[in-house]
């Protein structure tokens, strides 16, 4: 088309894209047009203001490295990789949550009942439940992958001042689905705060801490592998988290362990406290 004119030029620029073979991406890059043209007519941006916006997303893409993802940050705070998450929930499974940066595969696998509490600060909590398929049956080797910060809110993978291993582990459940371990109560973290991201949230006055939580992936061959978090009720941040994880299925409270109360399992190190959750994983399909 040679006449480009604000009437012309959405529709041109959807058109330009429809020899893509990939119906999927042809779709995906037509409707990215629109939406982004909606957005511009909308918002009404000026030449200053445009450049400001590419130069904030040069600044994410120079601070990216093999371990961050400024990009990824961002989607997490404008609330897009919860909502991604949020339509893709499998009914019936676990209600999941972000997986966050600070995953990493390569994990102790650790015996039923373990210890990863050991030399780190604040109570011992242990942490057990049943992992179920939809029928509510115990899933027996269900792999549970769990990382947390410490205390201070900080993941080992993050600070070479903890050992590589402190507060994650990976456990095969037992016959009846149990996985079981005592660690201690991971603390509330900011978002980084160094990079672009951080820069924007704290400019414009939104709060950039993170609820404290766990981590989970669970997996179990023939189901949909879970991510999900848990989080506790008298956090101060439950209700703001940065990046929208918070789902109302995943905030417990951990409740004292009474005295010669059965623990199921033997475990390494007595706990204070204990936190009951049991996950529901639905089977692959297709
Ligand atoms: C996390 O929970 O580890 C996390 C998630 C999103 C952004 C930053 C951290
Ligand atoms: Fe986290």
């Amino acid at each position: 088309m040679r006449d480009i004119t604000t009437d012309t030029i959405t529709e041109a620029a959807q058109q330009s894209w429809a020899q893509a073979e990939d119906p999927r991406l042809r779709h995906v890059l037509q409707r990215l047009v629109h939406h982004l043209h909606a957005f511009v007519r909308d918002v009404e941006p000026s030449h200053a203001e445009w450049l400001a916006a590419a130069e904030f997303l040069w600044r994410c893409g120079r601070i990216c490295d093999e371990k961050r993802n400024e990009f990824a940050l961002l989607s997490d705070v404008l609330g897009v990789t919860s909502l991604v998450d949020l339509m893709n929930a499998a009914p019936g499974a676990t209600i999941g949550s972000v997986l966050g940066p600070f995953y990493s595969d390569d994990s102790p696998t650790v015996p039923l009942g373990a210890d990863l509490s050991k030399d780190n600060e604040g109570d011992v909590v242990l942490l057990t439940g049943i992992v179920r398929n939809l029928e509510g049956r115990p899933i027996s080797g269900a792999i549970i992958d769990m990382w947390q910060t410490n205390a201070a809110g900080t993941y080992a993978t993050q600070d070479p001042a903890q050992p590589d291993e402190n507060l994650r582990c990976k456990q095969v459940c037992n016959a009846d689905g149990r996985y079981a371990f005592t660690t201690v109560a991971p603390g509330p973290y900011t978002i980084p705060l160094d990079g672009p991201v951080g820069a924007l949230v704290e400019r414009t006055g939104r709060s950039p801490w993170r609820p404290a939580h766990f981590h989970f992936i669970v997996r179990a061959d023939g189901h949909r592998s879970l991510v999900t978090e848990l989080f506790f009720p008298d956090d101060p941040h439950v209700d703001s988290d940065a990046v929208f994880g918070v789902r109302e299925p995943l905030v417990r409270a951990p409740r004292p362990v009474v005295q010669g109360e059965p623990l199921r399992v033997p475990l390494q190190r007595p706990p204070g406290r204990r936190l009951d959750f049991d996950f529901t994983l639905v089977p692959v399909t297709g």
